[in-house]
């Protein structure tokens, strides 16, 4: 390991204004952890680090040159950078504060490259040092990786103007949970038919609203038959191809275009089969999918990654894998004649619920349905459904107008419907 300074000229700028400055740009937030000459384990709190180099893989931190935690691991032989999550916030404060004993308190373990792992962080990036600068008042410690891996793929930690976050791709950001107020409210309405719903067909029940411009949430989910509790309240499900058919097929041409916009192929073909879709769901009046195992993906598949994405936090490729796996699912979308004599495992029925005005206020859901159902039997569950949202449609129109209207007005103005 060499040490050189890099220390220029004197310079104009304020402190005060390159802090203001910088602090308009976010970093994230690391603990390098390293071994104290008592070969005890160390760790500091560091937003300056950085990738280097590709070849050779080299990285580096910038610790400040009056930091009493580095000097006592500045002849470590290994360092572990540990990138921290979006939920490792008092792990953060914790490791950033000047004390001896930190490591008595925090889940870690000690590793074969020599440095402490924090458990649950993002990433471990294990190194050597390989040059120290001094920089002005801080180092920069340029280190080679040893090796590296991605602990926990989970959104990571960031900081930015003194404060700390989170990061949320912009494709998937979705309205914080106080804006879903009035559409819970309107959902309500809609309780009553979702619990005959789920006990005249022996299923999940779900009434779903749009939560913003792009996703429905599901608001009121009632039980019946075997049908088990499978998510929680405010799931959201991503209005893009193939999902959420029987809601934009009501919607205007607009919203019809967001949403094929949405979908991961602009094949002109794939995008004309889904106009037909469309088409074909609103004059039937209800849209269908059907489970199938044997095809890749699974719909197995499908139900993963609808939780992974209603579990939120998704990092940028797992959003990717995500989308993909949606895209991908359209044939059990496909549009089917129920036939007689043929026999049909559906793992979800859609209808819409039309509002006074035309619009789709909500759509009523059933899904865990009894398998190997026959023609006749899906055939009556279409109806019930159908009658069901005639009904709820009924409601809002007569006592309950108040419920859309508010639920309207608390959703932007350039909302889709
Ligand atoms: C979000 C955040 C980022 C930080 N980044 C750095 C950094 O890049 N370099 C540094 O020397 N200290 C940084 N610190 C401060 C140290 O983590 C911490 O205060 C220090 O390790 C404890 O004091 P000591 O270094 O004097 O022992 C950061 C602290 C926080 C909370």
């Amino acid at each position: 390991m060499t040490e050189r300074t890099a220390t220029p000229a004197t310079s104009a700028i304020d402190p005060a204004q390159y802090r203001e400055v910088m602090g308009h740009y976010p970093t994230g937030v690391t603990v390098v952890t390293g071994t104290s000459p008592d070969g005890d384990p160390i760790g500091m709190v560091v937003g300056t680090f950085t990738a280097v180099s590709l070849d050779p893989p080299l990285v580096a931190f910038m610790p400040t040159t009056t930091s009493g935690t580095y000097s006592l691991m500045r002849d470590s032989a290994a360092y572990c950078i540990n990138v921290l999550a979006h939920d490792q916030l008092d792990l953060c404060r914790f490791m950033a504060v000047p004390r001896p004993g930190k490591f008595d308190d925090v889940a870690w373990s000690p590793s074969d490259h020599g440095a402490p792992v924090l458990h649950d962080a993002v990433a471990h990036i294990h190194c050597k040092p390989h040059d120290v600068v001094t920089a002005g008042d801080h180092y920069i410690v340029l280190c080679e990786v040893q090796a590296m891996q991605v602990n926990r793929p989970t959104t990571p930690l960031l900081f930015f103007q003194g404060g700390y976050g989170g990061f949320n791709t912009r494709g998937m950001t979705a309205k914080g949970d106080a804006d879903l107020i009035e559409a819970v409210r309107l959902a309500e309405v809609a309780r009553p038919q979702a619990q005959r719903v789920a006990r005249l067909l022996g299923c999940e029940a779900a009434v779903l609203v749009a939560a913003n411009d792009h996703e429905l949430t599901v608001a009121v989910t009632a039980y019946g038959g075997s049908a088990e509790v499978l998510e929680p309240l405010g799931v959201r499900v991503p209005l893009m191809p193939p999902l959420g058919e029987a809601y934009v097929a009501w919607t205007d041409d607009a919203a019809v275009e967001a949403w094929l916009a949405r979908g991961s192929s602009q094949d002109p073909e794939v995008v004309d089969k889904y106009r037909r879709r469309l088409q074909a769901v609103r004059s039937r009046g209800f849209s269908l999918s059907r489970q199938r195992e044997d095809d890749h993906p699974r719909y197995s598949d499908l139900k993963d990654a609808m939780r992974e994405y209603a579990g939120g936090d998704l990092t940028p490729a797992r959003e990717r894998a995500v989308r993909n796996v949606i895209a991908a699912s359209s044939p059990f979308f496909e549009t089917i004649d129920i036939e007689d004599g043929e026999s049909y495992d559906l793992g979800a029925i859609v209808v819409p619920v039309l509002a006074p005005d035309g619009r789709v206020a909500l759509c009523l859901r059933a899904s865990q349905l009894p398998p190997r159902a026959s023609a006749s039997v899906v055939r009556e569950w279409v109806d019930t459904l159908k009658q069901a949202a005639e009904d709820i449609a009924e409601k809002l129109d007569e006592g309950n107008r108040s419920a859309y209207t508010s639920y309207l007005q608390a959703m932007p103005g350039d909302f889709m419907m």
